[in-house]
């Protein structure tokens, strides 16, 4: 039986929180890392288990420097690295830091502040939180811009297809690349545009969220850069956030994907421009403060490191990697969770 993968393919509730922590340099981690990826099982099945209706999940993803620190297994997943920047002429997609991000989601705010609040307690001694962002539904699944987000996102079983591992990397089969950003909009400079030209910008219509005809589509609009190809697709599941007080409006970006070549390929598109110059005009609106790439094992592979087992282990085919050998053997062997 291949591993079982984390809940990245679900769709997305009324809520979200999204973290990002950061571990404390010269301390021991591993013993905390071991807690949360028990945690997080935890909180999950406990989840299914008492609110069945709720939507309600928790996924982790571990960024590159913390898989070394970690000692987790070599060969790392394939396209697991430091996030470069990506720098057009006008517009860059920053690089920020990133150890462990934890994506919650569900209908409800308390369960996911519950989740968020014990993944807390565990980390707080070892780590330092870096981003958190509550994001919400705007009334029908529209970004704080106006227009409907999410509606070219692969459905059915195509989302696995497109969201997962499979034999491109056999070792982290069930894994998933994911890459986040948080945006600051313009909203004032947005809104201060007609409705006809707040289209452009995206590429569709406000209100009925139809797709504009090619001929009329703009090539800078936000569609017609984002689109790669309908062999190549994203999981993606932003979330609007705001905070008037600080007046910062935005869009946490969020993407899971079986190949990080295609994310890295939309965001060509859109900051350095198809061709060169021809930038996405959401930019102009936008601006990314964060981005960071993570990679997203299995359930199977928190549940291993949980009870001490090798990472990759599956029981199956799967637990050979490229070389042969089984992979993660050794690399982290901490004690049992149970106290
Ligand atoms: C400023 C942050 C962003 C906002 C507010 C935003 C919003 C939207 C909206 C409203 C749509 C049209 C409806 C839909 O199909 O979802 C869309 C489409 C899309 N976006 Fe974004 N987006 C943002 C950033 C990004 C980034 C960074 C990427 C990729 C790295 C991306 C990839 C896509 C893709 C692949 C589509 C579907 C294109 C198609 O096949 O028609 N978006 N986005």
């Amino acid at each position: 039986m291949g591993p079982e993968p984390q809940k990245v393919l679900d769709y997305h509730g009324d809520n979200a929180i999204f973290m990002v922590w950061n571990f404390k340099p010269g301390i021991a981690v591993k013993d905390s890392f071991q807690r949360v990826c028990a945690l997080v099982i935890n909180l999950n099945n406990s989840a299914g288990n008492r609110f069945p209706d709720s939507g309600a999940s928790c996924v982790m993803g571990i960024g590159h420097d913390a898989w070394l620190r970690l000692e987790l297994p070599t060969p790392l997943p394939e396209e697991l690295e430091n996030f470069a920047p990506v720098i057009g002429e006008k517009h860059t997609a920053v690089s920020t830091k990133g150890d462990l991000h934890f994506h919650i989601r569900g209908t409800g705010k308390s369960l996911c502040y519950d989740m968020a609040s014990a993944i807390a307690e565990v980390l707080s001694p070892v780590a330092t939180s870096v981003e958190e962002v509550h994001g919400f539904r705007y009334w029908d699944g529209r970004s704080i811009l106006g227009f409907v987000d999410g509606t070219e996102n692969p459905q059915g079983k195509d989302r696995a297809y497109f969201g997962l591992i499979g034999d491109n990397d056999p070792a982290y089969r069930g894994g998933s690349y994911l890459f986040v950003q948080k945006y600051i909009h313009n909203l004032a400079a947005f809104k201060a545009l007609t409705v006809e030209e707040q289209e452009k910008v995206f590429g569709r219509y406000k209100w009925d969220d139809v797709e504009m005809p090619d001929d009329i589509k703009p090539a800078n609009s936000h569609i017609a850069l984002s689109n790669v190809g309908d062999d190549l697709k994203i999981i993606r599941d932003n979330m609007p956030f705001g905070n008037m007080s600080t007046n910062e409006m935005g869009t946490y970006f969020i993407a899971y994907a079986s190949t990080f070549t295609t994310v890295k390929k939309m965001l060509d598109n859109m900051f350095i421009g198809l061709p060169p110059g021809n930038y996405d005009r959401l930019l102009d609106f936008s601006t990314a403060k964060t981005g960071t790439l993570f990679f997203v094992p299995s359930a199977t592979f928190l549940d291993n490191v949980a009870s001490g087992l090798p990472a990759l282990e599956t029981g199956g085919a799967n637990a050979e990697d490229k070389t042969g050998k089984l992979p993660g053997d050794g690399s982290l062997n901490i004690g049992s969770l149970k106290k």
